[in-house]
């Protein structure tokens, strides 16, 4: 390749070398060095660099882990070796009888040890790498054939795309792919206020996001990977590591960069084993992913081998499951909560009661439907259960504890108006959700300016609730436009009521710490009034497609504002869309583009936005338009079905240049579809477009289509 001017190739590689050790701090070592502001500020000078000298793109720039194309299904693929499950123990007497087994089995002269690691809730996945680039991610499936889902793998940024010094030939890593309790409760808190249904628990929430066809979008879920096992320890005889134990597998893994969920202990007896299934029993709920038991493996791998598997799972290796959290405690009341959007959520104050070491006030109801058919009664005695969410849940009402007769507990009525403003609450058909349809409701107000301040969308730090309460209940903000009015006098003084979390010492006999929230009056000083004014002004700059998610269009994301922003590079032009405009947009559907019409059709909304704009807040750019390839949309609302084999690029590449000229590809032919592709060895897909007759397109055609259209680069 000419013309690359070598500063930049040598800047670049610098950047990816230090992208990808910030990566390793944070992921594998969690001890991140530097902040997340400037580690986004490396990723953004190295996607600058890449964009200014597209030809120093590597594949395996972290700048390439979104693939950016919706797939049209999973391939599958079979495993190496099968991936096993895991026996269960349910209890210390079991636990002690598998210990016997084995060492029965192993014969009393063998001495060997176990290695305790935490049983990750999520889903299994099976790595290949090849000379130390990662070539394929691989789910379960049913043990022998899993889905292919490399494209969703290579968005996990835990997961390195290269592997540190050393790693050569082909071999398998396989681990556990999970949703960090903090983004399941983010992610359904956004699917609350969608009004769309909830996934019941984190492993749900990560297997449901693995399956999703659009790597894009997997990318705004943040999952997380640990890596547990080395199928096969390096395929090449050039340098093949004997590994003799476990613990040597995890720290060679872990030297190669991978994530090694940090842990994991060796126990030299069933003592010591014992004491890590209590230890972590108890202190699950430290963590900031979902655990359900503790995974116990003999270390020594000569020792495995001998004790070999059924043919269901491995008899060197038991998961000690952890016992059910769950307590009994006073439903007090139903108290209800109004969103950004309006939809109103019922929440369940409980009289406190100690639930796996924290002391649990609140339960979530979801909604109207789940409290009737559960029949949930405020005065209720009832079971909660601490699962996956940070926030616990009702499992039932202790019905034989419901006094009988007049002073029992009586049926829960949702409200019918706002428990804010006190607008009549509605609820469109079909829909699960209550709403509050009133746009300046106060409630929606608070939640609207911290949705707008929060860090996804114009990243405000300083903005946090007790000052947003204190802000509106005051009248000096009234719309998030009204932020960019404040001033030092204003601010500086202000005083405010902030709840702060404080730690009890042990009191009682079991010695147990628990938290306290307090309600403490702040004084606003001149320091902090300035760097929230200094924030307030950084967020005029933030990208335009934040701005598009800021302002908190019902259902539109942050894939969904990137999407939109990416075909409507400024506010003008997308308040202007209209619904076909809208929905002929990838990623973005029906509902979406409705969602977003109302919006701006409203307005208050559209004076908002201008005031925002007076403001200075980054309305969008023509310029980056034009420099943007994924605004060439001239396949917009065009539908093609490809079929038989390209020469010159794979069916992949296809679907990928045809999505970001705004294309759909499908699967099937109709009388809906654009054109049909037709590479080599075509399928009866030709048949059924000539039948109907759709325009087909061989290779040179279809090339001369989308090159066409890429060389043009204008706006059509
Ligand atoms: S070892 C042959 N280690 O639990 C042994 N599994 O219930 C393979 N899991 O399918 C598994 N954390 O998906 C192992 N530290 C860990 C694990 C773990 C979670 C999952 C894994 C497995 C399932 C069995």
């Amino acid at each position: 390749m000419t013309g690359i001017v070598s500063p930049w190739r040598d800047r670049s590689e610098a950047l990816r070398g230090l992208i990808r050790y910030h990566e390793e701090r944070y992921y594998v070592y969690d001890d991140p060095e530097i902040s997340d502001a400037e580690f986004d500020a490396l990723l953004e000078e190295l996607k600058a660099l890449e964009r200014a000298h597209p030809e120093l793109v590597a594949p395996d720039s972290p700048t390439q882990r979104v693939g950016g194309r919706a797939l049209e299904g999973f391939e599958t693929a079979e495993h190496a070796l099968p991936m096993l499950s895991l026996d269960n123990t349910y209890d210390e007497r079991e636990l002690r009888a598998f210990h016997e087994r084995l060492r029965r089995a192993l014969g009393a002269g063998e001495s060997y040890t176990y290695v305790a690691e935490l049983k990750i809730d999520g889903l299994s996945i099976a790595l290949t790498y090849e000379d130390g680039r990662l070539a394929r991610g691989v789910t379960r499936g049913d043990g022998v054939r899993g889905e292919v889902v490399t494209a969703n793998v290579r968005t996990i940024r835990a997961v390195p795309l290269v592997l540190r010094d050393g790693a050569r030939g082909r071999f398998e890593v396989r681990g556990e792919v999970y949703l960090p309790l903090s983004e399941f409760a983010r992610v359904n808190e956004e699917r609350a206020e969608a009004g769309e249904p909830l996934f019941a628990n984190p492993r749900n929430a990560a297997a449901g996001t693995m399956r999703n066809l659009d790597p894009a979008m997997v990318a705004t879920r943040r999952l997380g990977a640990f890596v547990y096992q080395a199928v096969k320890p390096l395929a090449s005889a050039n340098d093949p590591p004997v590994w003799r134990t476990h613990a040597e597998t995890l720290e060679q893994l872990k030297a190669w960069g991978l994530p090694v969920e940090p842990h994991w202990r060796v126990c030299a007896d069933f003592d010591e084993l014992l004491d890590q299934c209590r230890a972590w029993s108890e202190q699950r709920h430290s963590l900031p992913f979902e655990t359900d038991g503790v995974v116990i493996k003999v270390n020594e791998l000569d020792a495995r081998v001998r004790l070999g598997a059924t043919s269901k799972f491995p008899r060197w290796a038991t998961a000690f499951k952890f016992p059910a959290q769950q307590a009994t405690t006073k439903l007090i009341r139903i108290d209800v909560n109004v969103g950004r959007t309006g939809a109103v959520t019922p929440v369940a104050v409980l009289e406190p009661v100690g639930l796996g070491g924290a002391t649990v006030t609140f339960a979530t109801l979801h909604n109207e439907e789940e409290i009737k058919r559960k029949d949930i009664r405020p005065g209720d005695m009832v079971l909660v259960e601490r699962g996956g969410d940070v926030i616990p849940k009702i499992v039932k009402p202790i019905v034989s504890m419901r006094p009988a007769g007049a002073e029992g507990p009586k049926p829960y009525v949702f409200p019918a108006v706002c428990p804010s403003c006190e607008s009549r609450l509605v609820r469109p058909d079909g829909e699960a959700v209550w709403r509050c349809p009133n746009a300046s409701c106060p409630a929606r107000l608070r939640r609207s300016l911290g949705h707008f301040a929060s860090r996804r969308a114009m990243h405000m730090d300083g903005l946090g609730p007790s000052l947003i309460e204190k802000l509106t209940a005051d009248g000096l903000v009234t719309n998030v436009a009204d932020l960019y009015h404040l001033d030092l006098p204003t601010l500086t003084g202000l005083r405010f009521v902030a709840a702060v979390r404080r730690k009890v010492p042990p009191t009682g006999p079991d010695g147990e710490v628990t938290w306290e929230i307090r309600q403490e009056e702040r004084r606003f000083g001149e320091k902090s009034a300035q760097s929230l004014l200094d924030q307030i002004e950084r967020s005029k700059t933030v990208d335009f497609w934040r701005v598009v998610y800021a302002l908190g269009i019902r259902h539109v994301g942050e894939r969904g504002a990137q999407a939109l922003a990416a075909a409507f590079p400024t506010m003008e032009r997308l308040i202007h869309a209209d619904l076909d405009a809208l929905q002929s947009v990838v990623d973005v559907g029906p509902v979406v583009a409705a969602a977003v019409r109302e919006f701006f059709d409203e307005p208050h909304n559209r004076q908002l936005v201008d005031r925002l704009r007076d403001a200075g807040v980054n309305m969008g750019s023509e310029a980056q338009a034009a420099a943007s390839p994924a605004t060439s949309r001239s396949l917009a609302g065009k539908t093609l079905v490809l079929t038989g084999t390209l020469t010159s690029m794979s069916r992949d590449e296809a679907a990928h240049a045809i999505a970001r000229l705004g294309g759909k590809v499908v699967g099937s032919v109709s009388r809906k579809t654009t054109f049909v592709v037709a590479g080599e060895a075509p399928g009866s897909k030709l048949d059924k477009a000539r039948e109907l007759g759709i325009t087909t397109l061989d290779e040179p055609a279809f090339l001369e289509l989308i090159g066409g259209i890429e060389e043009e680069g204008s706006l059509r």
